[in-house]
């Protein structure tokens, strides 16, 4: 098995993310978050939000909805330009990214060689408002949460005063009508982003791409992703998205190829200047019109990069070495035996006792080998074992999942243990 069949294995054995509409056959390209997969990515996207927005003095938030005044894309370039280029097998009828195959060759579906010619389609997806489906009523779920920041600006600026450079940051679901999907959580056609647009003057442009191109590094080492696999690619001169002036990829070595994980681009006054020309409202700042930078993270390829480095396996067992903030649960309490009931009832009150203080979970099921291998495979950092001493020192084994050392704390430190250590 190769490293993706395992971490697609494992996601789905383990209740991190199942093919969604299963019981239906599934559904191509859909995938759910299960239990720990659920909790895995809000971690991940709490971290962001802690990090970016509540620990900084320079970003503030915002919330906006998916479906926007149609307008907006107008005014963004999306209905125009947010295109990949398209071609169809005649033969077949597949249809491939232009830019993905060599069509020099035959279809890789029919063996034929009967090419469409290329043409422009449009990754927005449509959706029509109320009973009517004609044009009056079409709308567009957003392919990416930047132009809130953009339509609110003025919003935000006059309920929350803030003088330039400052960033609005917001995260939330985005859609895409992606022509070829696939490699798991790479390519969606519904996924979710993490973006900020950082409000500049002009002249600091520079100074602001650097910033957040050192944040992105950061952000990495907070994630625990490999950055041995992440590259920075600088994108060239007509190849970048129609609004950007600079665009750094930060690609990482997935096992389908090295690819893009996040972006930064510089998108100048751009959306600004075209929001206020559609809407034919002031979006000026202080008389000048703000440039902007985006530093923009994928929250799934975020999960799958996680999950790519985490990923370890030894002569006995599968690790899931997570970063103890992104592990789904921190602790996971036993009972060394189950058919004891001095030792459950120990253990019951043990777990009730970290509940409250951190993500605990129970297990007394098989033995408790087993129970460190499952736990080991979710990436809990700790198992708490509650045995025969306990009963009569009152102290429990804390078991680590990196070295497997076990260690032995009283029950009455246990409360500040943990914390101290998530610190
Ligand atoms: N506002 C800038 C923007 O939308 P993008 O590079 O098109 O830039 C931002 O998308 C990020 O969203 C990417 O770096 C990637 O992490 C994620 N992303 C883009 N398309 C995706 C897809 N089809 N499936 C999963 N994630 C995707």
């Amino acid at each position: 098995m190769d490293l993706m069949e395992k971490i697609v294995s494992l996601c789905k054995r383990r209740g991190f993310v199942f093919p969604g509409s299963e019981i239906y056959g599934g559904m191509a390209n859909s995938w759910d978050f299960g239990p720990v997969g659920a909790q895995l990515k809000k971690n991940i996207k709490d971290l962001w939000w802690k990090t970016f927005v509540e620990s900084r003095d320079d970003v503030v938030g915002l919330d906006a909805t998916i479906i926007m005044n149609p307008k907006v894309w107008e005014a963004s370039g999306h209905i125009e330009g947010f295109s990949d280029p398209l071609v169809e097998c005649k033969s077949c009828h597949n249809r491939f990214r232009a830019d993905q195959i060599d069509i020099k060759d035959v279809c890789s579906d029919c063996g034929k060689k009967d090419w469409s010619p290329v043409k422009n389609f449009n990754l927005m997806l449509k959706t029509f408002l109320g009973p009517a489906e004609d044009s009056a009523h079409a709308a567009y779920l957003r392919p990416e949460t930047a132009q809130a920041m953009f339509v609110d600006f003025k919003n935000v600026l006059s309920s929350n005063p803030k003088k330039l450079p400052f960033g609005i940051a917001q995260m939330g679901k985005a859609f895409r009508n992606e022509i070829t999907t696939g490699n798991f959580l790479f390519r969606l056609r519904e996924f979710e982003m993490m973006e900020i647009e950082y409000f500049v003057h002009e002249k600091d442009w520079k100074e602001a791409f650097e910033m957040w191109r050192k944040e992105m590094w950061n952000w990495f080492e907070l994630m625990g992703i490999d950055k041995t696999k992440i590259h920075e690619h600088e994108i060239p001169d007509g190849e970048r998205a129609h609004y950007s002036q600079r665009t750094i990829d930060f690609e990482f070595e997935y096992p389908f190829g090295q690819k893009e994980l996040y972006g930064l681009a510089y998108r100048t006054d751009y959306d600004l200047k075209r929001q206020q020309e559609f809407s034919g409202q002031d979006l000026s700042y202080a008389g000048i019109m703000p440039h902007v930078i985006e530093p923009t993270w994928g929250v799934d390829r975020t999960f799958l990069a996680v999950m790519l480095s985490a990923y370890h396996e030894d002569e006995k067992r599968v690790i899931l070495k997570l970063h103890p903030k992104l592990a789904p649960y921190k602790v996971a309490v036993f009972p060394l035996v189950a058919n004891k009931e001095n030792i459950v009832k120990k253990a019951r009150e043990v777990y009730q006792l970290l509940k409250p203080v951190t993500v605990t979970t129970w297990d007394d099921r098989g033995n408790i080998g087993k129970r460190y291998y499952a736990q080991d495979e979710i990436g809990t950092p700790w198992c708490v074992t509650i045995d025969y001493q306990t009963l009569k020192d009152d102290t429990v084994t804390v078991r680590d999942r990196d070295t497997a050392q076990q260690v032995r704390v009283a029950v009455s430190e246990l409360d500040s243990y943990f914390p101290e250590k998530l610190k």
